[in-house]
């Protein structure tokens, strides 16, 4: 007989962006040429200097467990590195070292959250939010933060969503998938409301932090108002700025029972995170900050190539993003026009037409909770961002009205 699964299990989605990037490998396996814009990481290498560290520490025996916490070293850097980029202030044992923000994401819920609690979730959000939420047994509160908000969230949405129940408030910035940035005047506006409402802590997805362009900077809401330090959850790591996704290395600073309370729950499950990588993160975190600058004008490069590429299309429009490596386009215009299998009559099935007639591969924008949107990976190459939106202009040509 087979093995019972739980319920939660059989309940929980598999996460739309890793089974993309499954998709877009089997058709690659079948011979197909597809152009790729579902990565989620970026698409350069680890800096050279953070290999060299992590070669070093392994050769120099570094291959044994670490506390459950992560290395001191390491969590002073962390501590040094939000003082210095985040002006906020924290000590080593306010630090915890995971797998990933997503292990620190799911560690954090599953230390805090009893079953029927809410978790407040602005909409478009990250895949796996509301997945996480569900498997603690708590419910997600989606709002909406369409575009004429600049997909973010308002003080009177927040307001509005806020009940009794109420657990936690995530916010991610810049946003997977808008770009979205809440910068120091957003956060001092959601400031207000969360000042009413003391029960609601506050987890800050600040992952693609260093990803921002033209000036905008993100904001720590615990840097605008100490009195939020209590109740929040700073999580951050290092794939998406240093390129160090496949490294799995996340942190997260906040109140000290929290974080005694994540480390339990890492002690009982994973023991540690990988020693070496660890040391090659401490190195990354102190050493030459040039190559994320580096990073960054070439991403905003790209990103300055596919929304005008995008906006060129009749029937879709891409705002700019401030951050991150997405542009998000509204594409409602397009649906129910007809394609060789009939009507397309949501994002999901334009996903589709476009793999099947245009060979590119995109998400869609239901996965990330706002249905009629896609989502464009511009962590790729230009050549790659111009065949894929002339293809895609091309098949969006042929569909009638
Ligand atoms: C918004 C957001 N948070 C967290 C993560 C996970 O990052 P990590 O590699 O540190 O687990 C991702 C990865 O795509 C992300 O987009």
């Amino acid at each position: 007989m087979a093995i019972a699964l739980s319920k939660k299990v059989q309940a929980l989605k598999p996460s739309a962006s890793i089974a993309a990037k499954q998709r877009v490998t089997e058709l690659q396996a079948q011979g197909r040429t597809i152009l790729d814009f579902t990565l989620g990481e970026p698409d350069q290498d680890t800096p050279e200097a953070i290999i060299e560290a992590g070669v070093a520490a392994l050769r120099g025996g570094d291959t044994h467990y670490t506390g459950s916490a992560g290395k001191l070293e390491l969590r002073k850097a962390i501590c040094e590195k939000l003082a210095r980029d985040n002006a906020v202030s924290y000590s080593p044992d306010e630090i915890v070292v995971a797998a990933g923000a997503k292990q620190i994401i799911y560690e954090a819920f599953a230390a805090t959250l009893e079953s029927g609690d809410e978790v407040v979730i602005p909409a478009p959000y990250w895949v796996s939010y509301p997945d996480i939420v569900r498997l603690n047994g708590a419910v997600p509160v989606i709002v909406e933060c369409p575009p004429e908000a600049g997909f973010r969230l308002t003080p009177e949405a927040l307001e509005a969503a806020i009940t009794p129940k109420t657990r936690w408030l995530i916010v991610n910035s810049p946003s997977n998938p808008s770009g979205a940035v809440l910068e120091r005047e957003h956060w001092a506006a959601l400031v207000e409301v969360l000042e009413r409402h003391p029960h609601v802590a506050v987890m800050t997805d600040e992952i693609y932090e260093k990803i921002v362009f033209d000036g905008i900077r993100n904001c720590s809401p615990v840097s605008l108002a100490p009195g939020m330090k209590d109740r929040c959850l700073i999580v951050n790591g290092m794939s998406k700025a240093y390129a160090m996704t496949g490294w799995r290395i996340g942190y997260a600073a906040g109140p000290a029972n929290l974080i005694k309370a994540i480390i339990k729950l890492i002690g009982q499950s994973t023991t540690c995170t990988t020693a070496f990588a660890q040391t090659a993160a401490t190195e990354a975190l102190r050493g030459d900050q040039k190559p994320i600058a580096d990073m960054v004008a070439i991403y905003r490069e790209r990103r300055d190539l596919i929304v005008s590429m995008l906006n060129d299309i009749p029937g879709v429009t891409c705002s700019t993003p401030g951050g991150a490596f997405y542009v998000f386009p509204d594409i409602r215009p397009l649906l129910g026009r007809k394609g060789p299998d009939g009507a397309i009559d949501s994002d999901l099935e334009l996903v589709s037409y476009l793999l099947d007639e245009a060979g590119v591969a995109v998400m869609d924008g239901t996965s990330y909770g706002m249905p009629g949107f896609l989502r464009l990976s511009f962590a790729t190459s230009t050549a790659t961002i111009r065949s894929g939106c002339t293809a895609i202009g091309a098949a969006i040509a042929k569909l009638s009205d």
